[in-house]
């Protein structure tokens, strides 16, 4: 975890939130190559989520909701964990995390458990009252069932059928730490699927199907993913079934997401505290119903650690050890790098042309500083799966070399097909299928 948390400083994925004030505990700030990282972990959710399906449609909610919503979840009773104090250090725990842990250190004795409100509370308007009160979203989740008959008359889908929502959420956590895997200020990648009753336990095996794959389709290691039912005394009152996808982290198996069987509970809840009958009544069959729910919920910062986690390496190179993230290539923040043999300006010109082109099609940097190997290097620590090297021979054959990050292999193109190799390349064509290398590689004329 500590070369992880390093690296991510050094190269820009993530840095400490207000830093220079000495740092705000359990936020973060994801730096220039974090902030592409993530988006590729939202966007290839949202993909196969909404974009490749007709039966999911997407929302974005806002973070401030009516309190009435938070009465209804049950968060604002119930959302709580359990916190002791030490009476000398005054220093504070969640009484399920110091299970068979002599803290603390001071020696000081314990307060007995209290419940404390992880929800981050807030007001609305200029009047510091209890009627102002407003609550910083727990969850995305609840967004969706106040929506559910907004988007279900403005779309015409009937159930089976989803919602997806991608956005931030706060939990005030009483302890923190492991980096990015606990904070107190996240984000979620959730979807409520409404189905007929009676059909839940089969829509909830496809989802435990769909959500694993998604990981190991996106390049994590079939050994560090685990799919973990909970046991009854582990369930929400309301919840049927309930399994965790977990990844194995440094700090061995922990959750990246939960997928839940949540029954009827939500609508039925929003429908008594609203007075909005939340059911569903199918014109066709007359039937009237109150759907239930299948919901996998992901959280963003524990993908992107574990895509981070997985694809590191550390491989002997020469003399060298190379270090080097191997990810999948749409996890990778940058897919292209454009790297000019030297700063020469005929070779800048064309190192520039060839960039201006790459970038309309990939995300691509272009970097002429110090040595090809050091710059190799840093692409290799960002991950970036393919670097084209423009060499004083491009300007004589039209032709860039592209190398390969995970082979090290090299492949001679002219630059007239350039994007087209790049983007079969991305899309998983080992190289060798591609048209023999080498600057003696002759079958495309022209300059
Ligand atoms: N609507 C259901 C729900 O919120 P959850 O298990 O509490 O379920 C879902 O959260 C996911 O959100 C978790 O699997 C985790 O990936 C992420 N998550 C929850 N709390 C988090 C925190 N404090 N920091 C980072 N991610 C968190």
């Amino acid at each position: 975890m500590e070369k992880i948390v390093s690296l991510c400083k050094r190269r820009g994925f993530i840095f400490q939130s207000s830093e220079i004030y000495g740092g705000l505990s359990a936020c973060w700030d994801y730096g220039p190559i974090g902030v592409e990282l993530k988006r590729n972990v939202k966007e290839a959710w949202w993909r196969s989520m909404v974009k490749e399906r007709d039966d999911i449609v997407g929302i974005d909610a806002s973070i401030l909701m009516h309190r009435s919503v938070w009465k209804a979840s049950g968060h604002e009773e119930g959302f709580a964990d359990p916190l002791r104090e030490c009476k000398e250090c005054h220093q504070r725990w969640r009484a399920d995390h110091l299970e068979g842990e002599g803290c603390p250190d001071c020696g000081g004795e314990l307060t007995e458990p209290k419940m404390f409100n992880l929800m981050f509370k807030t007001f609305a308007g200029p009047i510091e009252g209890e009627n102002a009160i407003v609550y910083m979203r727990p969850e995305t989740a609840q967004g969706i069932f106040v929506n559910f008959a907004n988007v279900m008359e403005t779309t015409r889908k009937k159930p089976p059928f989803g919602i997806a929502q991608i956005g931030k959420a706060f939990r005030n956590e009483i302890t923190t730490g492991n980096f990015i895997f606990r904070c107190r200020e996240f984000e979620q990648m959730e979807m409520e699927f409404f189905v007929k009753p009676g059909t839940e336990d089969k829509w909830f095996e496809y989802w435990l199907d769909q959500r694993f794959n998604w990981y190991l389709n996106l390049g994590i290691k079939k050994e560090n993913l685990r799919l973990r039912e909970h046991a009854k005394e582990e369930l929400a009152h309301y919840a049927k079934a309930c399994s965790d996808v977990e990844y194995l982290f440094p700090i061995g198996w922990s959750e990246i997401e939960g997928i839940a069987s949540r029954g009827d509970f939500d609508l039925v809840q929003h429908s008594k505290h609203s007075g909005k009958d939340l059911s569903y009544f199918d014109t066709d069959t007359k039937e009237k119903y109150m759907p239930c729910v299948i919901e996998p919920s992901s959280g963003v910062d524990r993908n992107a650690l574990a895509f981070l986690i997985d694809a590191y390496d550390e491989e002997p190179d020469k003399d060298e050890i190379r270090t080097v993230l191997h990810f999948h290539p749409d996890i990778a923040p940058v897919k292209v790098a454009i790297l000019p043999l030297s700063r020469k300006e005929n070779l800048s010109r064309m190192s520039k042309d060839v960039y201006s082109t790459v970038r309309k099609n990939f995300n691509a940097q272009y970097d002429d500083t110090q040595s090809i190997g050091r710059r190799y290097r840093r692409q290799d620590e960002i991950g970036t799966p393919l670097s084209v090297t423009v060499d004083f021979e491009s300007l004589e054959d039209n032709a860039v070399t592209i190398r390969d990050r995970d082979t090290m292999k090299q492949i001679r193109v002219p630059v007239p097909v350039l994007v087209d190799t790049l983007n079969k390349k991305l899309a998983g064509e080992p190289m060798e299928v591609l048209p023999p290398g080498g600057k003696h590689w002759l079958g495309f004329e022209g300059k």
